[in-house]
């Protein structure tokens, strides 16, 4: 199949997948759940920091460059947003300092695995990065009907519009290097392991908070 017109069904085969993970988030906020804002910008933290790692770990071991270039400033960026979301647990009076990396998740350990380019672009830049970017969205409404004003306006300025640009690249690149049936059909298993894994670990961490609208990377 032409790389544009199959990137175009992945998308397609994406967000079907994506539906109902968002709608956790969506029927949790209907329920009204209670929801701990300071326990859910943790989450947060934790995966923004993961997701930087991730890409920095995959960044030497990419040969092409735009792609070991995308890597790069992906990292860059969820150091960004780590550290605006820490900001935000700071002035919610959350110690900081006492932050620790959270330990390897199944999703993580899944995607670090991955050793092959167009493999690396479909899960992350082109999934996980839409994951985020759907999330995120219930999260913000979340705060905002809890009267936050203030973390709605840090995703909607500086988080959002990055893990938009992220998947957009993962979208493009994914168009230029899933060239043959191999590399598609790597990609498209690549993006099914990552929903799998993230419906499966959303659900789980859902049932523990008592909520499913909390954020993603
Ligand atoms: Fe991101
Ligand atoms: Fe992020």
């Amino acid at each position: 199949m032409d790389a544009m017109a199959f990137v175009q069904e992945l998308e397609t085969f994406k967000t079907e997948r994506l539906t109902p993970i968002v709608g956790a988030g969506r029927t949790s906020l209907a329920d009204g759940a209670p929801g701990d804002a300071k326990k859910m910008l943790q989450v947060a933290l934790a995966n923004e920091i993961s997701v930087s790692e991730l890409a920095a770990a995959w960044m030497p071991s990419t040969t092409e460059i735009e792609v070991k270039l995308a890597f790069a400033r992906q990292a860059g960026d969820e150091a960004g947003h780590f550290q605006l979301v820490a900001e935000r647990l700071s002035a919610l009076g959350f110690d900081v300092a006492g932050f620790r990396t959270p330990g390897e998740s199944p999703l993580f350990q899944y995607l670090k695995g991955l050793s092959t380019t167009v493999e690396r672009i479909a899960a992350g830049l082109f999934t996980l990065e839409s994951i985020a970017y759907a999330v995120n969205e219930n999260f913000m409404t979340f705060c905002d009907r809890r009267g936050d004003a203030e973390t709605v306006r840090i995703y909607r300025e500086y988080i959002q519009p990055d893990e938009r640009a992220h998947q957009e690249l993962g979208h493009r690149l994914l168009a230029k290097y899933a060239t043959t049936p191999e590399l598609q059909h790597a990609a498209r298993n690549a993006v099914a392991k990552v929903l799998e894994i993230a419906a499966a670990a959303r659900t789980q961490a859902a049932q523990r908070m008592g909520t499913a609208c909390f954020p993603g990377c």
